[in-house]
């Protein structure tokens, strides 16, 4: 049932027939939506999930901070061209074992994604080597008060024309101001990462207000 003007309406949402006309997302990404629900595991909305598809269709190497257990990063890897790899940030151990489990099974060869099990910014200022980049993509998806200093950290390894993507911008309406923030929250430090971005001339950027707000921006190569 939709909501229109005249009423309730036997029909699909937008979202809703969006998902019957697109390809199925594959059965292991499915089985991820099951488990996390239930779980309490944060991951990515489909619809969201969807667009980092398409993103990353002709990116090579892509970098991910945030992995849980490997949902968008799954996205990511079935859409990115053959031979594309991609490298991921999560320090909880248990999560990304059972990510690996589930990039098995959707026969994601071990060596196209790296893992690595540290705290982001500590592992960006100890210059891990799988981070050393260049990256044809980031996406931004783990602490929210600290998504300006993970885009400090990965700026400069980044390729030219690379793309910036970070989940969570519209903070369930709490960035825009729609829904009441809480003080330590992260809605100013994502109000600051938002301003930063859409308003710095060095991206072409905008913020898709899908699932809970999908910054997407690209880094000028002309800057
Ligand atoms: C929202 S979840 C990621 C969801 C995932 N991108 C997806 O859509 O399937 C955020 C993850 O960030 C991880 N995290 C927490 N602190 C972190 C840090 N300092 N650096 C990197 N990841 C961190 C958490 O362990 C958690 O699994």
């Amino acid at each position: 049932m939709v909501k229109s003007e005249r009423g309730w309406w036997p029909g699909l949402t937008d979202l809703e027939w969006i998902d019957s006309i697109a390809t199925p997302p594959h059965p292991e990404l499915l089985e991820m939506e099951r488990v996390a629900r239930p779980e309490g595991i944060p991951i990515l909305d489909r619809d969201s999930g969807r667009t980092l598809a398409v993103l990353a269709a002709n990116r090579r190497r892509i970098v991910e901070v945030g992995t849980a257990i490997g949902y968008s990063t799954l996205w990511m890897a079935l859409a990115q061209p053959a031979g594309g790899t991609v490298t991921t940030i999560d320090p909880d151990h248990a999560r990304t074992s059972r990510a690996r489990t589930f990039w098995q099974r959707a026969g994601i060869a071990d060596e196209t994604i790296t893992i690595v099990n540290r705290p982001a910014l500590v592992a960006f200022a100890e210059q891990v080597r799988e981070l050393d980049g260049p990256f044809d993509l980031a996406f931004i998806d783990a602490l929210k008060h600290e998504y300006s200093s993970y885009l400090d950290a990965l700026l400069p390894r980044l390729a030219p024309g690379a793309l910036v993507v970070a989940d969570n911008v519209l903070w369930s309406g709490r960035t825009a101001g729609t829904r009441p923030a809480h003080p330590g929250d992260g809605t100013v430090e994502l109000q600051a990462f938002c301003r930063r971005v859409l308003g710095d001339p060095t991206f072409s950027a905008t913020i898709l207000p899908i699932g809970d707000g999908l910054l997407v921006a690209m880094v000028r190569s002309d800057s």
